[in-house]
């Protein structure tokens, strides 16, 4: 890809895959022990777009894959809308380990596992994140942050553009939802794009 192959990479090619060995071996928390896959996160390994989730739900659990349920789905449309495809995005979540029962992440979960999130994106080193819903907005933004307050609000995290937006299960609870989500990352392909033409 064009654009892509200029980008300099200063993490070796290989971290990635270091880095889901070691997420492999974890037992960090008990998540692993009831859990069936640990679900890494997929994508572009140069994405510079990167998703980030809660955690893997029954079926991520089952695929060892992020996003292929019923949210994934609808996470798929989200980006076609924009005009992106899973293959050009990288896709994963705070915690790796699927929570029994679909339960949130509890803070020492969360807390055990974000170091691996944090490294992902520096290996990957996207300029954008969106955080998808308030624990990957509150793992990366802010702890207090509220998702309806700071969504469609471009933040900073050192040279990355974050944007937080409702998490696409919230908006197959809620479908209001949809409308506010189409104008957040209709704020996001606009950043994309600029960022592809000076690159
Ligand atoms: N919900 C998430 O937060 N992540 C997934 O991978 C699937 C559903
Ligand atoms: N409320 C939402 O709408 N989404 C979340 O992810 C959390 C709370």
């Amino acid at each position: 890809m064009d654009g892509h192959s200029s980008r300099l990479q200063p993490a070796g090619d290989n971290s990635l895959v270091e880095l889901a060995r070691e997420v492999s071996l974890c037992r960090r928390c008990s998540l692993r022990e009831s859990s069936t896959h640990i679900v890494f996160g997929e994508g572009d390994d140069k994405a510079r777009l990167f998703l980030v989730g809660e955690g893997p739900g029954a079926e991520e659990d089952k695929m060892g894959r992020p996003f292929v349920g019923r949210a994934g789905q609808l996470l798929n449309r989200i980006l076609q809308a924009i005009n992106l495809s899973r293959e050009e995005v990288y896709i994963s979540n705070v915690v790796k380990c699927r929570p029994p029962g679909n339960r949130l992440p509890t803070g020492g979960e969360v807390e055990a596992c974000l170091p691996y999130l944090k490294r992902q994106i520096e290996i990957i080193n996207p300029q954008i994140i969106v955080c998808l819903g308030s624990l990957a907005t509150r793992a990366l933004v802010d702890p207090k942050a509220y998702i309806t307050k700071l969504r469609g609000q471009w933040q900073k995290m050192g040279t990355r553009y974050i944007m937080p937006t409702f998490h696409p299960s919230a908006l197959l609870r809620d479908p209001s939802k949809k409308k506010l989500v189409w104008q957040d990352m209709q704020k996001v392909e606009a950043v994309y794009k600029s960022l592809n033409q000076v690159m």
